[in-house]
């Protein structure tokens, strides 16, 4: 199973103004992008506050929504709430006979699924605006490498940015670097 993570970003890093923002910023460009990536997988990812900002699933694909809550929404035919682990999730959607997946946020079930090293690929469109202040795309210190696969320009500016993840066995984990002394402190 291929995950992807695919994010709108600001010119700042900013993939949001706070946690209930609706993402009306990204413009045609990345919504039809992300519309054709989400779609073509056939299965998107999300938190229960992503889906919360956008009220109900997208249309033509299986909308995996995480939380601790299930029970709070209606299950339909492309909606599925579970309070499942990431790595349990996936091998759900295995045995359905998904290959790939889209994880589109928000923050925290980035950080979810980056913690546990779910994550193979990634796009990032960097939208022309600035927010000053905002939602990272990691809602918490993470540790992973990059490498830059490829790049293009869409419509009104947007630059589209794909990247593996490169996992180094190596490096160190954030919780060895939470710990570590402070130079010169
Ligand atoms: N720019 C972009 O491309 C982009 C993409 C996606 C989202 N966003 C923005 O990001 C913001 C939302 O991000 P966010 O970080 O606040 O929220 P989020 O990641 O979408 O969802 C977080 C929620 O997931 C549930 N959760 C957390 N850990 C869990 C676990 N271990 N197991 C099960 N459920 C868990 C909790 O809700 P419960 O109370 O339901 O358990 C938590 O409040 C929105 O403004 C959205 O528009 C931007």
């Amino acid at each position: 199973m291929k995950i992807t993570l695919v994010m709108a970003m600001t010119a700042d890093g900013k993939i949001a103004r706070h946690g209930a923002h609706f993402p009306d910023w990204t413009g045609k460009a990345d919504k039809r992008m992300f519309k054709q990536m989400t779609i073509g997988a056939g299965v998107v990812i999300m938190g229960s506050r992503t889906f919360d900002t956008i009220g109900k699933p997208l249309p033509g694909r299986l909308n995996v929504v995480i939380t601790r809550h299930p029970e709070r929404y209606p299950s339909s035919e492309n909606l599925l709430c579970t309070a499942d682990s990431p790595e349990i999730i996936l091998s759900r959607l295995t045995d359905r006979g998904f290959t790939k997946a889209i994880l589109a946020g928000g923050a925290t079930i980035n950080s979810l699924f980056l913690r546990a090293r779910l994550i193979d690929d990634m796009v990032v469109t960097i939208i022309p605006v600035l927010f000053g202040q905002g939602l990272s795309m990691f809602s918490e210190p993470m540790n992973a490498g990059l490498e830059l696969i490829d790049t293009c320009k869409l419509a009104g500016g947007v630059l589209v940015l794909h990247y593996t993840f490169i996992y180094d066995p190596n490096m160190p984990s954030i919780d060895s670097i939470d710990n570590a002394p402070i130079p010169g402190a």
